[in-house]
């Protein structure tokens, strides 16, 4: 390799950078300034509102941005070019410079600093962006400059936002690449001429009625697929070959080796799918079934269906993932400090998907054979919706065997099914945050102070700015400094009141929001206020103190789990309240009582040793040396805080190691002493291997023990003692009394039912039929019932067949002797019968079956109608 692609980055960074361009660090891929977007994906998306010029003060930014896109994930692996997750390399002026000096740059840097071959180089510019043809005739001859329609040359984000004409450098790769049609050439979109670095001239702002509104300003937004240029630099004939890529399939190839023609292609899918599945979920996006997670689980269902016809059966994804993390950890260190939980999250995910996987394809199989040409579109649905094939996958696998499917009576059945899912999903609520940038930051000085002197500087209601506000109305309050948290990083905000100086109450807090490092105080008047005057702001301090208890308990908890449970118990979530907490965590399965009782042991033991809670500022490299435990879905800054419990850290080195170490910004107690005692209240599921605990601190553990002791004293005065062993042995009795009263009242009712009942014994052919049908009786009862007519007639060839009706209901219970399954006669032989002349659904062993279904006939099903049907 020539030039690595670490060398390349930083290469890039260079360059611009000498030419007085800003870097950027890379955004997350879930857009941090747009998150109604689904992923980020472009370089321009975190400067979205300096192209707009909502934000001003920076002219000229480069950044190299990881980007997802889906669109073309089904060309993932069969073409040299696309990708899922890829990373762009893009420099940007915000009203700075515009057309001349982006082609130039991008023209030297190609030609000059990548020493591209330039008599490979094509241009492509917007049919009517004559400015653009004009510089480029400058630098190389028309016969390589081509005039495209919008299609190609016209760049927009969807279908409103920033956007404009756009210049394209494409890349030829030679003649073996082409589409070997006669006019193949820089308008075609073959492989061969790779669009290596496209130059958008971002000019217009494109309203959702499809108007094009000029900008204030012109912008520049370049984008540079890394892959790509790694690979043409390298003079390689795919990206899959370049560094990025190669260590991940050497590593696939140590599990799994195989012939197959398509090898290369499986082989090339899997090592994209599995970088944005590591980049994806190391930012805390879970595969799930809904939004960004269902986009995760479709390109790791994907790969997995390649891992699966090589024919390979278990999970071997997961064992990528510390590949990926060498590979890309030194340019985006957060995937490193989310390995473990990454590789667990895909493995689990692997081994959910390969339970079903082998069903759906066997019943694809018997798609292809049953339908010529067209499946029905519920018959596809259920490929989706029971063995989880992503529709994306069903339409590449049915376009392989030359299948099709009604698409719209697809999604309207899917539409159907998904309203249900759909009610319980709460969409992001977009906060419109300008209002509050119109403000300076707000000073936070609630660690250390519960109140504080404070000059008010705007008061929001509905959405306006106004300076003077009346009693009885609710307000949002900004004031220079405050002591009051606002709800952030799980948390929740805090209450309290605000007081003239000479401490008069002139307005309640409710609630605290932090908003662009802005402290939002939700305040209820109860005189009126003016801006510019000066306060004092009051914390309730009791509420805090609670929240810190259990802020610090948090802390404790998720140490307790990775000791009892394993390292991979790490935190997904939390909320830190006065009145209790809880935390989430991955786990797979549910916790035993003894699990939680030694975990509520080990953080009461901390709690009783009264550690100190040291609270560090340093920067995140150091924290992390420091072993500090970052939260999954958490973007950091650089300078972080740091929270040790139990140890001592002196200039950023471990004096004593602490018991926990964790990145975090919430406000807790300063020594261990102060949560009391720590108590589980419940253990839960809260999502595909996410487990929930609920848990109480101090004062709120002392309401719960009291309230416990009257409800046990009011338990003992029913059952006559206060002793607990006793109370506990009367309840044992009670119950046991209690199964045996049911079990009586059982059998009453059903020899009261059994004698509307009809059974009919019949010997045909060397078979002893008994058929019997009693109305009225659960599925449950029909079994028991069972249970003894079998036993009687063991040792003869016997079918029994016992019904019930209930309404348009039919249960049933099918059973045969030993004598009968020898000669092949088994419960199943004879349930087919049933299940194809009543319509029901039964399930069962040799020996046994049951089910039941409704019935559509208008007749009740006499014994008669059933003898006829199993000696037909
Ligand atoms: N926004 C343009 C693209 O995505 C250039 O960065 O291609």
């Amino acid at each position: 390799m020539k030039i690595t692609s670490t060398e390349i980055r930083k290469k890039f960074i260079e360059y611009f950078g000498s030419l007085n361009h800003i870097v950027f660090n890379s955004d997350s891929l879930i857009p941090s300034s747009d998150p109604t977007l689904l992923f980020t994906s472009a370089g321009m998306v975190q400067f979205k509102d300096y192209f707009l010029a909502k934000k001003t003060g920076l002219k000229r930014a480069c950044s190299i941005q990881k980007c997802l896109r889906t669109s073309d994930i089904e060309k993932v692996g069969h073409t040299i070019r696309h990708l899922t997750f890829f990373e762009m390399l893009g420099n940007f002026s915000f009203g700075d410079y515009f057309k001349k000096e982006a082609i130039h740059w991008a023209w030297e840097f190609i030609c000059n600093v990548v020493n591209l071959d330039r008599t490979r180089l094509y241009i492509t510019v917007y049919k009517d962006d004559d400015e653009a043809y004009e510089i480029w005739s400058k630098i190389l001859p028309t016969s390589k400059i081509y005039k495209l329609s919008e299609e190609t040359n016209f760049w927009k984000m969807g279908d409103s936002g920033p956007c404009g004409p756009c210049s394209e450098i494409l890349y030829d790769l030679g003649d073996e690449f082409g589409c070997k049609k006669p006019d193949c050439g820089p308008q075609c979109g073959c492989d061969r001429f790779l669009e290596v670095w496209n130059l958008v001239f971002t000019q217009f702002d494109l309203q959702k009625d499809g108007k094009l509104v000029p900008l204030k300003q012109k912008n520049i937004d370049t984008g540079m697929g890394l892959e790509r240029l790694c690979m043409v630099v390298n003079n390689l004939k795919s990206v899959f070959e370049t560094d990025l890529f190669m260590p991940i399939k050497e590593e696939f190839k140590k599990y799994i080796s195989s012939n197959s023609e398509n090898f290369d292609i499986y082989i090339n899918a899997i090592s994209d799918h599995i970088r944005a599945a590591t980049f994806a979920i190391s930012e805390g996006i879970l595969p799930s079934n809904e939004s960004r997670g269902y986009v995760i689980r479709k390109i790791i269902r994907r790969a997995l269906r390649y891992v699966k016809l090589l024919n390979y059966n278990k999970p071997i994804l997961y064992k990528l993932v510390p590949k990926v993390v060498e590979i890309m950890r030194s340019v985006y260190p957060e995937i490193e400090l989310h390995r473990e939980k990454v590789s667990v999250i895909i493995k689990s995910e692997e081994e959910k998907f390969l339970e079903t996987l082998d069903e759906g394809i066997k019943l694809i199989d018997e798609l292809t054979k049953k339908y010529k040409d067209i499946i029905p579109a519920d018959v596809v649905f259920k490929l989706y919706d029971t063995y989880g094939f992503p529709k994306e996958l069903i339409d590449e696998i049915l376009k392989e065997k030359n299948l099709s499917y009604n698409e719209k009576e697809f999604l309207e059945i899917q539409k159907k099914s998904k309203d249900i899912s759909k009610a319980s999903w709460k969409g992001v609520k977009v906060v419109n945050k300008d209002i509050y940038l119109l403000f300076p930051q707000t000073k936070f000085i609630g660690y250390e102070e519960f109140s504080t002197k404070a000059k008010l500087l705007g008061i929001i209601k509905d959405t306006k700015v106004i300076n003077k506000a009346s009693k009885n109305e609710e307000v949002e309050l900004i004031f220079d400094i405050t002591t009051f948290y606002g709800e952030s990083g799980g948390q929740i905000g805090d209450s309290g009141t605000i007081e003239t100086l000479d401490n008069k109450i002139v307005a309640e807090v409710k609630d605290t929001k932090k908003i662009e490092n802005r402290t939002v105080h939700i305040a209820y008047l109860y005189q009126e206020i003016e801006t510019n005057s000066d306060f004092i702001l009051k914390v309730n301090i009791q509420k805090r103190k609670n929240i810190m208890r259990h802020h610090t308990a948090t802390h404790l908890l998720h140490k307790a789990l990775k000791e009892i449970l394993g390292e991979h118990a790490t935190q997904s979530g939390s909320l830190v309240a006065d009145n209790y907490f809880r935390f989430d965590f991955i786990h797979w399965k549910a916790l035993s009582s003894d699990e939680i009782s030694q975990i509520e042991k080990i953080v009461n033991q901390k709690i009783l040793e009264c550690l100190p809670v040291e609270v560090i500022h340093t920067d995140l490299e150091k924290a992390k040396k420091l072993g500090a435990t970052a939260l999954f879905e958490e973007k950091y800054q650089q300078q972080v805080r740091v929270i040790a419990i139990g140890g001592k850290i002196e200039n950023d080195r471990i004096i004593k190691p602490p018991y926990s170490i964790e990145l975090c910004g919430g406000t807790h107690c300063s020594n261990t002493g102060e949560i009391g005692i720590f108590k589980i209240l419940s253990e839960t599921s809260v999502g595909t291997n996410i487990r929930r605990i609920e848990a109480i601190c101090g004062e709120k553990v002392s309401y719960y023990i009291d309230n416990l002791s009257k409800i046990l004293s009011e338990i003992g005065y029913m059952l006559g003692t206060t002793n607990l062993e006793e109370i506990k042995f009367k309840i044992e009795k009670l119950i046991q009394e209690n199964k045996k009263l049911q079990k009586e009242i059982e059998n009453i009712k059903l020899n009261l039912t059994s004698q509307h009942s009809q059974e009919i014994s019949q010997e045909l052919n060397g078979i002893k039929f008994y058929i019997k049908h009693i109305p009225d009786i659960e599925l449950r009862q029909l079994r028991t019932l069972s249970d003894e007519i079998i036993r009687k007639y063991e040792k003869e060839p016997y079918l029994v067949v016992l019904y019930s009706t209930q309404k348009e209901k039919i249960s049933i219970v099918i059973r045969t002797t030993p004598t009968l399954i020898q000669q092949g006669l088994t419960s199943q032989k004879f349930a087919e019968k049933i299940s194809k002349n009543l319509n029901i659904r039964l399930a069962g062993r040799d020996d046994f079956v049951q089910g039941g279904g409704s019935i559509i006939e208008e007749k009740p099903i006499s014994i008669h109608t059933i003898l006829n049907i199993l000696t037909q």
